[in-house]
C-alpha cells in the first residue's frame, strides 16, 4: 500500500475509522495516531514503530472535558489545564476504566494532553473521540518534525501522512507526574518550562535525573523514558561552547576532519562551510524547533562527525539540554 501525504482531514479519519494509524501534525511533533476505542489500531502503531509493549502511550484529547473522561483531575491538574491547554503539555493522572492496558502499560496512570495545532483539533472533532499518539518515528529513532521526515522513517508502513507543515516547536511536550500529590515530578522536559509549571503550582516541582528505565525506585515514574535516545548514526560529540572549544590532542583530529559543527547562536565570525546555526536571529525557540530536522538533515550527509554546543539553560533550553544528552555519543561538556 504506497503512502500518500496529503491535507485532507475527511481521509485521515477515514483511515482512522477502518483501524488503520495515520500520521498527523502536532504544534510538538508529528503523532502516529489511532482511535482510544480500537485496540486492533492500538496494537499496529506497536508494531508499525517496533515499540515495547511496556512504553505506555499519550492520550490526545479535545479539551478539558475530553480529560475527564479519561483521568481523575485535581485540583492541580485542573489548574495547568486551565493556564496550559490546548498546547504542549501532557499531565500524567490516575486513570479511568475506559483507558485500555495496553494504553497505560498496565499501570494505573495515564498520560492525556490536548494539542493546540488546529489540524490536529480538525481530526478530533471530525473523528469525536479521543487519540493515542507516540511520536511518529521508529522505536529510537529521531522525533519528526515533517511529514518529509515521517515519510522517510515509516513511509512504507503508513496508509497516510497528514501534512501540516513543519511543527511549530519541534521538540516533543512537557510531562509532568501529578500521580503523587504533594510531589509533581518533571517527567520530560518541554516547551512549556519547570518555571513556568511551578508558578501555576505555587511548589517546587522534582525533576527525574537518574538514569531512566533502569531498576531504580524512580524507574516506574517514567516507564518508555529512555536515558539514550534520538541518537544519530554518526558520532554526535556535546561541547560547552563551539566558537571557544580547543579539543585535547586525542580529539583535535576527530574535530577538524570532516567534521560537521552546529551552533545555537551565530559566532562573532563569517561562518566557513562546515558550521551550521539553528537561529540567526538568536531566537531560543527557533533553534528547539531547528534541532531535530538539522540532527536528521546532518546524518544523512557525510559528515564523520557532528558536534553541538550546549544550548543555554533557561526555558525551552532545558528540554534541548535533556535531548542531546540523551542524544550524544561524547558528552565533552
Ligand atoms: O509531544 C508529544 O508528547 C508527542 C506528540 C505526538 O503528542 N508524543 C510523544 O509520545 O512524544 P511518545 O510516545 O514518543 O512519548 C510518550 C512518553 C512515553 O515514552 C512515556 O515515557 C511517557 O510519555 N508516558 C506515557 N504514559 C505515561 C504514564 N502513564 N506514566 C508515565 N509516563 C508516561
Ligand atoms: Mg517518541
Amino acid at each position: 500500500m504506497p503512502v500518500r501525504v496529503g491535507k485532507s482531514v475527511e481521509e485521515a479519519v477515514r483511515w482512522l475509522r477502518r483501524s488503520e494509524p495515520v500520521a498527523l501534525p502536532t504544534e510538538t511533533v508529528y503523532g502516529l495516531a489511532a482511535p482510544l476505542s480500537s485496540v486492533a489500531a492500538i496494537e499496529k502503531v506497536f508494531s508499525l514503530k517496533q515499540r515495547p509493549f511496556q512504553n505506555p502511550l499519550i492520550v490526545h484529547v479535545a479539551d478539558a472535558a475530553g480529560l475527564a473522561s479519561v483521568a481523575e483531575v485535581d485540583a492541580s491538574a485542573a489548574a495547568l489545564v486551565k493556564r496550559f491547554w490546548p498546547g504542549p503539555l501532557t499531565l500524567v493522572l490516575r486513570k479511568k476504566a475506559c483507558v485500555p492496558n495496553l494504553v497505560s502499560a498496565g499501570q494505573p496512570s495515564v498520560a492525556v494532553r490536548c494539542p493546540c495545532n488546529t489540524i490536529f483539533q480538525r481530526v478530533l472533532s471530525l473523528l469525536g473521540e479521543p487519540l493515542v499518539a507516540p511520536s511518529a518515528n521508529k522505536f529510537q529513532h529521531i522525533s519528526p518534525t515533517t511529514p518529509q521526515h515521517v515519510l522517510e522513517d515509516m513511509g512504507e508502513v503508513l496508509p497516510y501522512i497528514l501534512d501540516g507543515g513543519p511543527c511549530q516547536f519541534g521538540l516533543e511536550s512537557t510531562i509532568l507526574s501529578l500521580l503523587e500529590e504533594s510531589q509533581p515530578t518533571l517527567l520530560r522536559p518541554g516547551p512549556i518550562s519547570q518555571k513556568q509549571l511551578e508558578e501555576v503550582l505555587m511548589c517546587p516541582i522534582r525533576t527525574l535525573q537518574p538514569a531512566f528505565n533502569s531498576p531504580t525506585a524512580m524507574g516506574h515514574l517514567a516507564p518508555g523514558l529512555y536515558k539514550k535516545h534520538y541518537s544519530p548514526q554518526t558520532p554526535l560529540y556535546l561541547v560547552q561552547n563551539l566558537e571557544h572549544f580547543v579539543p585535547d590532542a586525542a580529539l583535535q583530529k576527530t574535530f577538524i576532519t570532516a567534521a560537521a559543527h552546529i551552533f545555537i547562536y551565530p559566532p562573532a565570525r563569517p561562518l566557513r562551510p562546515h558550521e551550521f546555526v539553528l537561529s540567526s536571529k538568536r531566537s531560543l525557540s527557533e533553534a528547539a524547533a531547528n534541532l531535530f530536522g538539522y540532527l536528521q538533515m546532518l546524518d544523512r550527509q557525510n559528515w564523520s562527525s557532528l558536534w553541538i554546543e550546549m544550548p543555554p539553560s533557561q526555558g525551552v533550553g532545558q528540554a534541548m539540554r535533556d535531548r542531546l544528552s540523551r542524544a550524544a555519543h561524547f558528552n565533552i561538556t
